[in-house]
């Protein structure tokens, strides 16, 4: 495995190579956010690599930079467009990609965008997303959760992740974007396919991300038939400077939306469900003083934020002592942030009923996440609805618990007994 070294060509670009080699040697694994072993408990690595050298440079996935401090990622996040978002994903591409091709951009509107041109696009997808539109979306939500607790509840075992984190938020998106929500499996193997198992294979990636352009432009295609209040239908009817929306771009702002809504918000459920099985103290907590429940929700999304997200310089950009080159590519990693105990007390605990949580798990600024109204009420839903219902659970084994690899991270398998 690769992980961060020196760069000779940068005598100012800091480096941990020796520190993570000796890591490696006790953790037998090395900086790459794509190593599932990593994303277990990646703390400690934070923790070695804000002190020793918080930003760097790993040459795994072809290179690129990546923060760890809560200071940097704000400061990072504002240089815009000298760093751009048309490449989000740090999958390896072919040597010869240029990285600062406008081909990008329209991969997936509004986030692969820089401003201007995001902001119309931005201001169409919010409304679905407001604090008062999310309401309107509990009741399905509950109604769901419910449902699926019906399904294991007598079994007295289950796949806290599997069986229910991972069953609501395809189910929920899809109820909003006006597609049939059985058929949520479908859409969860493509999305996957995408931004998960297809990581490291491009053939499988371009195959699903194809799947789900035809299912979007044939549901498009619907709606432009028969109009209703859907998502799909609203976006068909917009325009930027009178000019209608190209079908392109509809499509793939529903492919956006759809993808960033399912596993983000699965893993921040699954996450506090690993939480809650195996720490005690606070569940018995959360059980009996249901109150705290917002505060809860806010610390297991500082702890466990899912969510790391690249850029691309388009020009030379200083920041510290180091340079990131046109073309070079940097991971914001908004998780390392949350842990930063220049701005977190006891950063790696969690503190439930934490007053002062300023967290930076949903992003800042231009590209600050649209569906965060969404996924609280999400997370919100299904921890009470369990609570509610199952008090009273732990980790049945703790050897079968799972976390995904990869810029989303969370548990992917929570086995529990209640
Ligand atoms: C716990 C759950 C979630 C987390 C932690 C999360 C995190 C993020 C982050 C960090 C960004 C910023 C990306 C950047 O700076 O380039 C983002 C953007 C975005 N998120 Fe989320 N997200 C979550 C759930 C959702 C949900 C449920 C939706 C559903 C609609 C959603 C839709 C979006 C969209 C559309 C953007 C792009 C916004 C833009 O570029 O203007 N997210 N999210």
């Amino acid at each position: 495995m690769g992980g961060i070294s020196v760069d000779e060509q940068e005598p100012n670009a800091c480096s941990v190579g020796e520190l993570l080699s000796d890591m490696a040697a006790d953790q037998s694994t090395d900086f790459d956010m794509f190593d599932a072993s990593y994303n277990a408990d990646p703390g400690p690595v934070w923790k070695e690599m804000r002190e020793t050298c918080p930003f760097s440079r790993t040459e795994e996935r072809g290179g690129f930079w990546v923060t760890t401090t809560y200071e940097d990622a704000q400061a990072l996040v504002r240089r815009v467009p000298e760093l751009s978002n048309r490449q989000v994903s740090v999958v390896e591409l072919p040597e010869d990609t240029d990285l600062t091709a406008d081909y990008h951009t329209r991969a997936f509107p509004p986030i692969t965008m820089d401003p201007p041109e995001n902001i119309p696009l931005r201001r169409m997808i919010l409304p679905f997303f407001t604090p008062k539109a999310v309401e309107n979306y509990r009741p399905y939500t509950e109604s769901l959760c419910n449902e699926l607790i019906d399904g294991f509840i007598d079994k007295g075992v289950c796949d806290a992740a599997v069986d229910y984190a991972q069953q609501i938020t395809p189910r929920v998106i899809s109820h909003i974007l006006g597609v049939d929500p059985n058929q949520a499996d479908e859409f969860v193997g493509w999305v996957r396919g995408v931004i998960e198992l297809g990581f490291d294979n491009p053939e499988m990636r371009a195959e699903n991300n194809k799947k789900l352009v035809i299912f979007f432009t044939e549901q498009l295609a619907l709606r432009r038939e028969n109009p209703s209040d859907d998502f799909i239908s609203l976006l068909a009817q917009q325009s930027v400077d009178d000019v209608p929306l190209a079908d392109k771009t509809i499509v793939k702002m529903c492919v956006l939306t759809l993808m960033a809504g399912i596993d983000t918000t699965w893993s921040s459920i699954g996450s506090s469900m690993l939480h809650f099985a195996t720490h005690p103290e606070d569940r018995r907590r959360l059980a009996t003083e249901p109150e705290l429940l917002s505060t809860a929700i806010e610390e297991m999304l500082r702890l466990h934020a899912p969510v790391s997200v690249g850029r691309v310089a388009m020009e030379d950009v200083d920041h510290n002592d180091a340079t990131i080159k046109r073309g070079e590519r940097l991971v914001i990693n908004f998780p390392a942030a949350n842990r930063d105990p220049a701005v977190f007390e006891n950063p790696d605990e969690a503190v439930i009923d934490r007053e002062r949580n300023r967290h930076i798990a949903f992003g800042i600024g231009i590209h600050r996440c649209a569906g965060s109204n969404l996924a609280r009420m999400e997370m919100e839903v299904a921890l009470k609805t369990w609570f509610d219902r199952i008090p009273e659970f732990e980790l049945s084994d703790p050897d079968g618990v799972t976390w995904a690899a990869g810029q989303v991270r969370g548990a992917r398998n929570v086995p529990v007994r209640f």
